[in-house]
């Protein structure tokens, strides 16, 4: 048995059965042909940043550690930037942003590793990985094959990808290029952007000062894993019908409100919901809701996955039971 929790960021204690790291594709393919534990199902972890462990689990836990940042190739205005799966998102996002690479500096010091960014095709502050993203190789598990994926055959939405749908247990990402762009074009319209740098008195930001001011904000709200464990957003932001969204405005003055892409629906913050229901800053033994983010819940020491579940389906149906809107789980629960 090999215990998990220093390789999740809830900081939850669940043993695995098995625990393997790999640094390349090879080494894994070499273990599936030794027929080494073959008679385990195989689960892949990388930073451990978007689950909830309730249960031991009866697996082979494969942590992918596959190196690498290197640019594929270059012209004047534009940079393809690949990583290996392991990096720490973060690397990748500084790497770029100190050469003044744009197009992931909004995405700054989001938790995680590259490969599996494009599982739920991460997003913050106006921006997601989309927008940037080039190509991906993975591993198909059944063939044992390497296969490229575009954005089309990604399919991703938000949150979403076509290896949390279809593709889902199917796929071991290997590798993500990104297309950065060498001209300035920086994103800022996320209001909490312009205000940190209207306050430092910036008009003309550089993509290094819009990273130091997303930064500064996940800093301000978002709990580190290092203090106190968590997944970031524990559900995620609901997508309503405009008739739906007319009854939400009407019935809750003053609710903040997106228009989605493409679409005559509308999104809310759960973040909102879960705080006027009075859940922000609670706390049950050491599963809570963050005082300053109602959307993540928190891990202060000793809970475990179920007791964090627990509290979810609480908050979940306390949502339903108030404002007559259905929370869906944004981690996944192992
Ligand atoms: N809000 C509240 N109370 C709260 C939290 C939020 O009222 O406790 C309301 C506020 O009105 C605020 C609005 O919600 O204006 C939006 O809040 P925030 O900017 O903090 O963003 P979010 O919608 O709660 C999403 C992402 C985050 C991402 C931020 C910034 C999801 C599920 N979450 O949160 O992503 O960092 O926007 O772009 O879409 C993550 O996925 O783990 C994550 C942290």
């Amino acid at each position: 048995m090999f215990s998990l929790r220093g390789y999740n960021t809830f900081g939850i204690e669940a043993e695995a059965r098995q625990f393997v790291e790999i640094s390349s594709i090879d080494q894994y393919v070499s273990l599936r042909k030794s027929g080494v534990h073959a008679d385990l199902p195989h689960l892949f972890l990388g930073g451990g940043s978007n689950v909830l462990l309730t249960k031991p689990q009866e697996a082979l836990v494969v942590k992918i550690s596959i190196p690498g940042i290197s640019v594929l190739k270059e012209d004047g205005d534009f940079v393809w930037l690949k990583a290996g799966a392991g990096v720490v998102w973060d690397e990748l996002v500084q790497y770029s942003v100190d050469r003044a690479w744009s197009g992931l500096e909004n995405l700054s010091l989001i938790p995680g590793t590259v490969g599996a960014a494009p599982m739920q095709n991460i997003g913050a502050y106006g921006v997601e990985i989309k927008d940037t993203f080039e190509s991906l190789e993975a591993l198909n598990l059944q063939t044992l094959e390497m296969e490229i994926f575009d954005a089309k055959a990604c399919a991703f939405g938000y949150r979403e990808s076509f290896f949390k749908r279809a593709g889902k247990g199917q796929y071991l990402i290997s590798s993500v290029t990104f297309k950065l762009s060498k001209k300035p074009s920086v994103k800022t319209s996320y209001g909490a952007i312009q205000d940190v740098l209207a306050a430092k008195g910036i008009t003309q930001p550089s993509i290094r000062e819009v990273a130091d001011a997303v930064i500064e904000i996940r800093k301000s709200k978002l709990p580190d894993p290092k203090d106190i464990g968590n997944s970031g957003s524990f559900f995620k932001n609901p997508t309503v019908s405009a008739s739906e969204a007319a009854r939400l405005i009407d019935e809750n003055p003053g609710i903040p409100h997106y228009p989605v892409e493409g679409s005559t629906d509308v999104k809310f913050p759960a973040g909102w919901f879960i705080e006027k229901a009075g859940w922000k800053g609670f706390r049950r033994g050491d599963a809570g809701v963050h005082a300053k983010q109602a959307l993540v819940l928190v891990n202060y020491g000793e809970a475990t996955g179920g007791q964090i579940l627990a509290l979810s389906e609480e908050i979940k149906k306390s949502i339903k039971d108030t404002f007559g809107v259905s929370l869906e789980t944004e981690v996944n629960i192992l």
